[in-house]
């Protein structure tokens, strides 16, 4: 224990003083200077506590460089937070060549084009960087973001405007609003002279020039960004009050024109063919480039066609990210570790002697399932090759057979559960009497691992995103009791004595542990340097709870952890449902099948693993607890302001002229409403073509309205 202030002596003081200085200006250096923290926010708040308490005591000892004279100390939210006018989005990823052949057979599927109308596409590098939003009013920039999660991204502006290819003012006419989106990045050149510096410098070095260009924008001290060259290339918008053009390429132009650059690789292309070409000559010239592209991008060119493509989830139907093929490297199987994941998964994961894969050092690998590892027959001290894509998990592509040491014996997938010791079994499907690639855990409710790893999901970031809550408290609080659903997690602030207790308690079996490893002085500084932060720690942890009792509807059926239910379909349930009220009632109604099959994009699994979990007494019981704890906000329908069909449940038969089946499908939803395949008491409205049949019979038996497509174009305005 640290001396209590009010004991400490003069030269003490003075002392400790410099000390706290000195260690304090480490700690703000590591963090903001070069974006790697080595202690929490807890122990660095109780030590700027410290200090300021030892100069309360003795004013006259307060040193020039002291802490304190820093205006505010270190937030816990560094920047700002922008809600984007426009979500940014991603794209889907393209491998293969046919991958990029069925993208555009499906995008003249959708239009309903025949096969050789033309579509003319925009290729362009797929800069490896990190995306920003930047916002220019009457042609002035006023504001910088992240693209955070697509809806909210960080205001990184002063740092944004240290870098020389984003202009401060625009040139020539430009809208009033324009948010002009693209790629910041970092040559190779400036990338490998930064590193050189920090090594003389005896600091620690970034692992490629994306994660140094990202680290570098995240600066809190715009100083630091400037002094890194970075770069900007523009390629798409966000807002804009008037678009200067109507196609991707002329859009490209105006950047270009305003003073944005723009990558010179970009080329048009009207073929598939044409498109192939791009790929490969870009392929080509990739290791020339003097900067990081993971594949190129092609975008439908004119901007009426993207219009109507529109997006399915959080990717344009317009555009597709083809991906140059993986980085690979050799190294040898350690052995082979069996994790549990919530829904009782045995998931195998390979344990590697560390190699560097494309600038990454990697030890694990995924081995995916049992017949995996049969089929590539990899054993346990095997030389393997991996691969990793982008920010993928890394995967092992096969065996190098020749170098197998002698006595290697095929791996044995094991059959029970390696943690609660139950069975583990392959489902069979009923219907297809088709074994499940995975073996699972059959423990349920009474597996520990099974449990965590739940509420780990429960907390993760695109459910209940309960900051600070990460794997080992919930792997504690768990093993003593004190979480044991996800209500738990909310009874946690009237726990507070028992929580500090528990954490206490597991620090003290840590620091003995590594008493044990490393040897007794080291450890015994380390934790005295903690000591003041566990109260401060319980108050954050309760603190990060308390903000999230009020949690969106498409994040609280996320964090339900339903099998085969993810962020996506939790989005689409609850646009379709709005309140978790009309949800709960929906899926315990007897027609629940019915309404799930109804929406776009639910099918039989999925809607069946919903049914399932509605149907479990005990997560009926889990979900009562957690609404009395937690306020679940509607969502609002999606743009349907003055929708004239927003709610009602549509259904199109017979075959439209206008425009295709999956068009019609894809804008009444956007307009709030339901599409659905076939006609009941519940249907509001049948859109009929030439060609309808058993359809309008039903329409008549239950009154249901019939329009023509001409009706409902008019109806929705066009
Ligand atoms: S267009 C709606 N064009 O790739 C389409 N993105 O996986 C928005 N990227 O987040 C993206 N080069 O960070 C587009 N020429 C390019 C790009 C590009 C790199 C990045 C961008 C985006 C990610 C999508």
């Amino acid at each position: 224990m640290k001396k209590a202030v009010d004991k400490l002596t003069a030269g003490e003081a003075a002392k400790e003083l410099e000390r706290l200085a000195s260690e304090i200006a480490g700690h703000d250096r590591r963090y903001h200077g070069e974006d790697a923290p080595t202690i929490s926010d807890a122990d660095y708040d109780a030590l700027k506590r410290r200090n300021d308490a030892i100069e309360q005591r003795f004013p006259l000892l307060v040193r020039a460089d002291s802490p304190s004279h820093r205006v505010g100390s270190r937030p816990s939210e560094k920047f700002a937070k922008v809600v984007h006018a426009k979500p940014m989005l991603s794209l889907d990823n393209d491998f293969t060549d046919e991958d990029v052949v069925d993208f555009a057979a499906r995008i003249r599927r959708f239009l309903g084009m025949k096969e050789d109308d033309e579509v003319v596409f925009t290729a362009e590098p797929k800069i490896d960087g990190l995306s920003a939003s930047l916002r220019y009013e009457k042609g002035v920039f006023v504001q910088g973001a992240t693209r955070g999660d697509g809806a909210e991204g960080e205001d990184i502006t002063a740092n944004l405007r240290t870098i020389k290819d984003v202009p401060l003012r625009l040139h020539g006419k430009v809208p009033e609003v324009m948010e002009v989106r693209g790629e910041v990045y970092m040559t190779h050149k400036d990338f490998e002279a930064l590193n050189k510096r920090l090594e003389k410098e005896g600091r620690q070095l970034y692992v490629n020039p994306r994660n140094t260009a990202a680290g570098s924008v995240r600066q809190l001290d715009p100083s630091i960004t400037a002094a890194r060259p970075m770069h900007f290339f523009a390629y798409t918008w966000g807002e804009a009050s008037k678009l200067p053009a109507d196609t991707q390429w002329g859009m490209l132009e105006a950047f270009k024109h305003w003073g944005f650059k723009v990558n010179p690789l970009v080329r048009r292309a009207k073929t598939t063919d044409e498109l192939l070409e791009f790929y490969r000559d870009i392929e080509a010239r990739r290791a020339r480039l003097g900067y990081d592209i993971d594949g190129v991008v092609y975008k439908v060119d004119r901007l009426d066609l993207q219009e109507r493509l529109g997006f399915v989830s959080r990717s344009p139907r317009w555009a597709t990210a083809h991906k140059f093929p993986a980085e690979q490297a050799e190294t040898v199987l350690l052995d082979i570790d069996i994790q549990v994941g919530r829904t009782g998964k045995l998931a195998p994961v390979a344990k590697l002697k560390p190699v560097t894969v494309g600038g990454v050092v990697v030890q694990n690998a995924t081995l995916h399932n049992e017949d995996e590892i049969a089929r590539k027959d990899v054993r346990i001290g095997d030389t393997v090759v991996i691969q990793r894509a982008g920010d993928v998990i890394p995967q092992i592509v096969r065996v190098v057979e020749e170098k197998r040491p002698r006595g290697a014996k095929p791996y044995q997938f094991p059959h029970e559960c390696p943690v609660c010791r139950s069975h583990a079994v392959r489902e069979v499907d009923e219907k297809t009497g088709k074994e499940d690639v995975d073996r699972r855990c059959t423990g349920g409710l009474i597996c520990p691992a099974q449990a965590v790893e739940r509420l780990r999901h429960f907390v993760s970031r695109d459910a209940f995103d309960i900051e600070g809550f990460g794997g080992t408290y919930i792997e504690t609080l768990h093993e003593a009791g004190l979480l044991k659903e996800p209500a738990d997690i909310f009874a946690l602030p009237r726990k507070q004595t028992q929580l500090a207790k528990v954490l206490a308690e597991k620090r003290a079996e840590q620091s003995a542990e590594r008493r044990a490893r490393e040897g007794k002085d080291a450890v015994e500084a380390r934790s005295k340097k903690k000591d003041e932060g566990e109260g401060k720690l319980v108050e954050n942890l309760v603190a990060a709870i308390e903000r999230r009792r009020k949690i969106g509807l498409d994040r609280f059926i996320n964090a339900l952890g339903i099998r085969h239910v993810g962020d996506t379909t939790a989005r689409l349930l609850a646009r379709n449902f709005h309140a978790i009220g009309a949800f709960v009632e929906a899926m315990e109604s007897d027609d629940a099948n019915e309404q799930l099959s109804a929406i776009g994009g639910i099918g039989d699994v999925v809607a069946e693993a919903i049914k399932d979990f509605f149907d479990e007494k005990h997560n009926r019981k889990a979900l009562d607890r957690l609404l009395k704890e937690v306020e679940v906000q509607e969502v609002a329908a999606p743009k349907t302001s003055g929708s004239p069909v927003v709610g009602k449940t549509v259904v199109f038969t017979g075959t439209l002229e206008k425009m295709t089946r999956q068009e019609a499908k894809a804008r009444a939803e956007a307009l709030g409403a339901k599409v659905a395949g076939s006609v009941s008491k519940k249907t509001d409205l049948v859109v009929a073509g030439p060609g309808a049949g058993s359809k309008l019979a039903e329409a008549a038996k239950h009154g249901v309205e019939v329009i023509d497509e001409d009706g409902w174009l008019k109806l929705i305005g066009g």
